[in-house]
């Protein structure tokens, strides 16, 4: 009966989703058993027994092993489901003292990840294949929620408090991560890619960051940045009004911003406020939107800096 697993399940990316789908299939069929029984007796009987001119229902108050069957048999069925469920939940719950840590800050509306030698990253991990990795996670304003389909792991992110989960990879690739607690209007924009890359690949990334974009343009690699990095929940480059200006024909001009102390100043946009408004948002905030905009202090390689700025300089 496993057979359909693959139909309406992900790949089984981590090292216990067999068991977490071996369980969920199981609870599956069990409803579809009991569903069919019930309907299927319920409508039969009413067949059955149906309105017959001259037929007398007989009087019955009581069918004491009908009655024992149908409390005993789900009582059983219940504790097993119990103890199988906590079986998983342990496992699931608690990391092994091994594995590597990686530190989640959620905000809106961007993944904030931080490896155990300081490398960040925003949008995107690399794991090793077959190593187990605990993430450990915050939200630095709203609820979140961690959801990885691929390695059957979800937790809420919640601001004030840590929470973690935990997986061993066990396909080289890319995966998907996304917010799955709904955190305001760029809610669906909070996607992530899990990346598990070979031990040599992820000691190099680790390393370097990777070196694909020597593959780019300055700007096709600003561009990549812009989708990645969430740039593109708050600004739009054809122009259109969002949480953000938009980029399109902004290098150059001259607008009016407010100052953190208050003070109305025209700025021209060049690689200098450009690279202000990355590392520290509210120095100068555009006249007619507000101060929302996290900073990406720490987050940006330089190569991803100079990307960005030659595709905003790119839209004219
Ligand atoms: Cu973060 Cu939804």
């Amino acid at each position: 009966m496993f057979w359909t697993r693959s139909y309406w399940l992900p790949p089984q990316g981590s090292a216990f989703s067999n068991e977490v789908d071996v369980l969920y299939m199981a609870l599956f069929w069990l409803s579809v058993f009991f569903f069919v029984g019930i309907t299927g007796a319920a409508l039969w009987f009413s067949w059955r027994y149906r309105y017959r001119p001259g037929r007398v229902t007989p009087h019955n108050t009581h069918n004491t092993p009908l009655e024992i069957i149908w409390t005993v048999v789900p009582l059983i069925l219940c504790v097993i489901i119990f103890f199988w469920g906590m079986d998983g939940f342990m496992k699931y719950a608690v990391a092994p003292g091994e594995a590597m840590e990686i530190q989640v800050t959620a905000k809106k509306w961007l993944w904030q990840f931080e490896y155990p030698d300081g490398t960040r990253s925003v949008n995107e991990i690399h794991v090793p294949v077959n190593k187990s990795v605990r993430f450990v996670m915050t939200s630095e304003d709203v609820l979140h929620d961690f959801f990885v389909p691929d390695m059957r792991v979800k937790h809420d992110i919640i601001p004030g408090r840590y929470t973690e989960i935990w997986f061993t990879p066990t396909i080289i690739g890319e995966h998907h991560a996304t917010c799955a607690e709904y955190c305001g209007k760029g809610h669906s924009d909070m996607q992530a890619k899990v990346f598990v890359d070979t031990p040599e690949k992820f000691a190099d990334w680790m390393a370097t960051g990777g070196d694909e974009w020597k593959n780019h343009t300055p700007e096709d690699w600003g561009r990549i940045q812009y989708e990645q990095k969430g740039c593109e929940t708050c600004h739009s480059i054809d122009g259109s009004k969002s949480k953000g200006p938009t980029w399109k024909g902004v290098w150059g001009s001259s607008v009016k911003a407010k100052q953190s102390d208050g003070k109305e100043v025209t700025v021209t946009v060049d690689e200098n406020y450009v690279r202000e408004s990355m590392m520290v948002p509210g120095a100068k905030v555009v006249d007619g939107f507000d101060n929302i905009m996290p900073t990406f202090q720490g987050l940006l390689r330089e190569n991803e800096i100079r990307g960005l700025v030659a595709f905003i300089k790119s839209l004219k």
